[in-house]
């Protein structure tokens, strides 16, 4: 079982790169647009996170600690996909997208990567 969650853990750092990657190419030299593949990357790290969420394949027991972290990157990624969405949204109606929300999905990324590597 614990091989298992590696497993799954590595299928959301998948997830991850797949998201951060394809935002990283269009901000840094790209048309600075949502893509498809952002919305396949938090798919994957989505499906992989809430396998994750539920305390199996680990010998420790899970404090409040554990379940605060996932709702704050529940909530991160809530956000994410919803910039996402309605970036598309306008992207498909010739509008242009708040740099707000194209910079906020990258910042965002980062964030709950990094809460799931720091908050322990
Ligand atoms: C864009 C969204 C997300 C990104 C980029 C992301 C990224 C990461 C990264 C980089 C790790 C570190 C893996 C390691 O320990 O080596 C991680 C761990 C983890 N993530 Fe996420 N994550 C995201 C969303 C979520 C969601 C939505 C959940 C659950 C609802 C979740 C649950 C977890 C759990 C349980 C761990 C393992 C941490 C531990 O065992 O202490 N993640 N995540």
């Amino acid at each position: 079982m614990e091989t298992l969650r590696q497993i799954v853990v590595f299928v959301h750092i998948i997830g991850f790169a797949v998201l951060f990657g394809a935002w990283a190419a269009q901000a840094f030299g790209g048309k600075k647009q949502f893509t498809a593949l952002m919305n396949y990357g938090v798919a994957i790290a989505a499906i992989a996170g809430l396998a994750l969420a539920a305390p199996w394949g680990i010998s420790w027991t899970p404090g409040a600690s554990f379940y605060i972290k996932i709702t704050v990157k529940l909530v991160v990624l809530l956000i994410i996909g919803a910039f996402i969405g309605i970036g598309i949204a306008r992207q498909k109606r010739n509008e242009t997208v708040p740099s707000v929300l194209f910079w906020g999905v990258g910042v965002l990324t980062l964030v709950n990567a990094g809460i799931g590597l720091l908050w322990h």
